[in-house]
């Protein structure tokens, strides 16, 4: 390839009507985030979703690596097969296009035997760069979605049959699907949920061990509040309730403690294994 062939610098590839670079203006639609999970029947085009991906490349990436894919789904009858694979959440059929995330590393298999080489095992450092470049890239294109007025909700469901999924999207081994996002133009209109506060999550030099208690109290009082003010604005809609006693800690300890339900995800590690990643290594 000639120099002058090369693509021209990213900000010269960022479409002109997209070019707005105030700080301001970027702080405002990261704090305007709600996950969007009704849409309008509107298709979302290829080329806003193609802008969206590119845009969301730009991402950081360990080592130059890029171990990440994304495979578009818009066929109503493989949504169907998705949103069967991930606990049939109506959000999957009613939006215009699933994506599925993944961490790819065929590629990088590809690159090594095209050179007369194998790849490495993939370990656990190596998955877990996988795991990140492919997150940054995700969290990257649904800000871009939103930029646009678009709105969509990750989907975790997408590892409860990773096997299943990797057929139904033709994946080769050593890749698998990270977690879904469904776009679309949003017809719903949720709270924001709250985060903790500030101070719980910045920490100063060191950990501040001494308020991890306190921090935990004051956002239980708040997600209780805020479960009340959602049951008023529940209650005008005339939809279920959701429980107001249940705290910051409930939440956690319903996902995270020793007595979580069972999940399809508890088998995992297997379904990785299976797809070609963590494989124990020769010696
Ligand atoms: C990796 C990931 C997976 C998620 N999976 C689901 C899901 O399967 N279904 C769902 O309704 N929401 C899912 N969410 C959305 C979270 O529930 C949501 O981000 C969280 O409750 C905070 O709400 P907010 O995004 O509106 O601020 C997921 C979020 C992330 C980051």
């Amino acid at each position: 390839m000639n120099l002058e062939d090369l693509p021209e610098e990213p900000e010269e590839r960022c479409p002109a009507e997209r070019r707005e670079e105030e700080a301001a203006k970027v702080l405002e639609r990261m704090w305007a985030h709600r996950s969007r999970r009704a849409f309008e029947e509107e298709d979302l085009p290829q080329k806003d979703l193609e802008d969206c991906v590119a845009a969301a490349q730009r991402a950081s990436t360990s080592s130059f690596l890029q171990p990440y894919s994304v495979v578009v789904v818009r066929d109503p009858e493989r949504k169907r097969r998705v949103y069967e694979l991930c606990s049939q959440q109506q959000m999957i059929l009613d939006a215009p296009v699933f994506l599925a995330l993944c961490v790819d590393f065929h590629r990088a298999e590809k690159a090594c035997r095209d050179q007369g080489k194998e790849l490495a095992p993939i370990d656990l450092e190596t998955l877990l760069i996988g795991c990140i470049d492919t997150s940054l890239f995700a969290q990257n294109l649904l800000l871009a979605a939103e930029a646009m007025g678009y709105g969509g909700c990750f989907v975790g469901a997408a590892r409860n049959h990773p096997l299943e999924l990797a057929r139904v999207l033709g994946l080769p081994p050593k890749v698998f699907v990270l977690f879904g996002l469904v776009l679309g133009r949003p017809c719903d209109d949720p709270m924001p949920m709250p985060r903790l506060p500030l101070e719980a999550v910045l920490h100063r030099e060191q950990y501040d061990l001494e308020s991890v208690s306190a921090h935990l109290d004051a956002f239980d009082a708040q997600m209780r509040a805020f479960a009340r003010r959602l049951n008023r604005e529940l209650q005008a809609r005339g939809a279920k309730k959701v429980n107001e006693d249940r705290g910051f800690r409930d939440r956690l300890a319903f996902r995270l403690s020793t007595e979580k339900r069972p999940s399809p995800r508890d088998r995992i590690e297997s379904c990785l294994k299976n797809m070609g990643f963590l494989a124990e290594g020769e010696g």
